[in-house]
């Protein structure tokens, strides 16, 4: 089989990624190591800026996000009881929209399918080839026989566990990680909200954040030891610990019911640069982890994907200026991504280790955002995300 873009992975970034080279006319291919009904399962993150939206538009992919997605001018912050309201949309002009990471890959993995772009789930063993040279190609199996791709370029959207970033040599590649001592239990519910906008919470007990993904349906999040598991929360548990992080007057309207989902995530900061070797591209989590506070991790890989289609579109135009910027490009916005969401991480979560000044620092940041119209906007700015560039 021959392409002109090999993908790996069916995550957004490799279905976004699909769907904007599609309508640039560029053909592609995208394999993926699981089930559809797999990737569909995995409940992740929650809010898109509108370079993400945009990009959705672009695709022609919106329909349902313009419909049942929930535009937020703003969030609230809580340092125990005291709480601050950062007005999105007075401090930017800018929203952000609420809709599921499902929901997305659902519409893009839809239109994949009524646009008859070949997708191979459960594709087994792939592993990319060649692309230090000028024949790229991936080798796989899939329903137990071999098969070889052979493209113009391979793209790694893979996550962060993936092949992509693996096959690289190692001394091409340069690795920057932080790893923070918690995790985040999460937990999905079909309950109204708890409040009409997100609640980011600081507390004695930990962090806490209140998400939604529609008027019926809520996200919640505590912040929980690394070596906690889901067995040990019950749903009575998560629910009474929740009503103790959350301010008073929220966790009076807190409506419970039976879990859909839970599960813990790890919080990771992680950069591999660059994001280019030869005819091999990496793209979201494949080339770069945040930890999730501030819902930067999808938006990111969303703004990858973008800046890598138009680069490959000006490729089949005649110039190779965009690819040979891409990782540059790329990473530019990621370290501000990565340096947001350090911040608001390390702001927002009781830290083992950094004791009574730790304290202290975190209380008087929070003092100093309730009383600056310039820190909010700093705040504001990098929340609903930063231009493509
Ligand atoms: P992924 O979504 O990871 O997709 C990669 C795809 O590649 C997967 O489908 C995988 O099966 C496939 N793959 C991997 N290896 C291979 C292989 N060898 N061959 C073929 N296919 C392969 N972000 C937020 O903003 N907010 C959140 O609350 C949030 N919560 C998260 C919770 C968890 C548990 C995790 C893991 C991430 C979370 N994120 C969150 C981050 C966000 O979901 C990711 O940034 C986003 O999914 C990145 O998209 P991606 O397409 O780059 O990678
Ligand atoms: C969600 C996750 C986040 O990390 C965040 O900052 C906001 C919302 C969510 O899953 O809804």
């Amino acid at each position: 089989m021959r392409t002109q873009i090999a993908i790996v992975g069916a995550g957004p970034a490799g279905l976004l990624l699909g769907a904007l080279l599609h309508r640039a006319g560029i053909d592609n291919v995208v394999l993926e190591q699981r089930s559809a009904e797999y990737v569909l399962g995995r409940i992740r993150a929650g809010v898109l800026e509108q370079v993400a939206v945009d990009l959705l538009r672009e695709a022609g992919i919106a329909e349902r996000l313009d419909a049942q997605g929930l535009p937020h001018d703003g969030f609230e912050m809580a340092f125990g009881e005291r709480r601050l309201r950062i007005d999105l949309h007075a401090l930017t002009g800018r929203r952000v929209v609420v809709y599921g990471q499902t929901e997305v890959t659902r519409d893009l993995m839809d239109h994949r399918h009524q646009t008859g772009l070949g997708t191979v789930y459960e594709a087994e063993d792939v592993q990319p080839h060649g692309f230090d040279g000028g024949r790229p190609y991936l080798s796989y199996r899939h329903g137990g026989t071999g098969h070889r791709l052979d493209a113009d370029f391979l793209i790694g959207c893979d996550g962060f566990h993936g092949v992509c970033r693996a096959s690289v040599p190692p001394g091409a590649l340069q690795t920057f990680e932080k790893i923070y001592p918690f995790g985040w239990l999460g937990l999905l519910a079909e309950t109204p909200p708890v409040s009409p906008e997100l609640i980011y919470g600081h507390t004695e007990r930990g962090f806490t954040l209140a998400s939604m993904r529609s008027h019926q349906r809520s996200r919640y999040y505590l912040q929980c030891s690394l070596d906690d598991t889901v067995a040990q929360w019950s749903d009575d548990a998560f629910w009474a610990e929740l009503r103790r992080r959350l301010p008073a007057a929220a966790a009076a309207q807190l409506v419970t019911g039976p879990s859909i989902e839970k599960s813990i995530a790890p919080l990771r900061s992680f950069v591999a640069e660059p994001m280019r070797f030869g005819r091999l591209f990496l793209a979201g989590d494949a080339a770069h982890i945040v930890p999730p506070t501030g819902a930067k991790g999808l938006n990111l890989a969303a703004s990858d994907v973008g800046l890598l289609a138009r680069a490959l579109a000006e490729f089949y135009g005649g110039s190779t200026a965009g690819i040979d910027h891409y990782s540059q490009r790329a990473l530019a916005r990621v370290w501000k991504a990565e340096r947001f969401s350090w911040w608001f991480t390390s702001l927002m979560h009781r830290f083992p280790d950094t004791g009574g000044f730790g304290l202290r620092m975190q209380q008087a940041e929070f003092d100093y955002l309730c009383g600056s119209v310039a820190a909010q906007t700093v705040l504001a700015e990098n929340y609903v995300g930063l231009p493509l560039g």
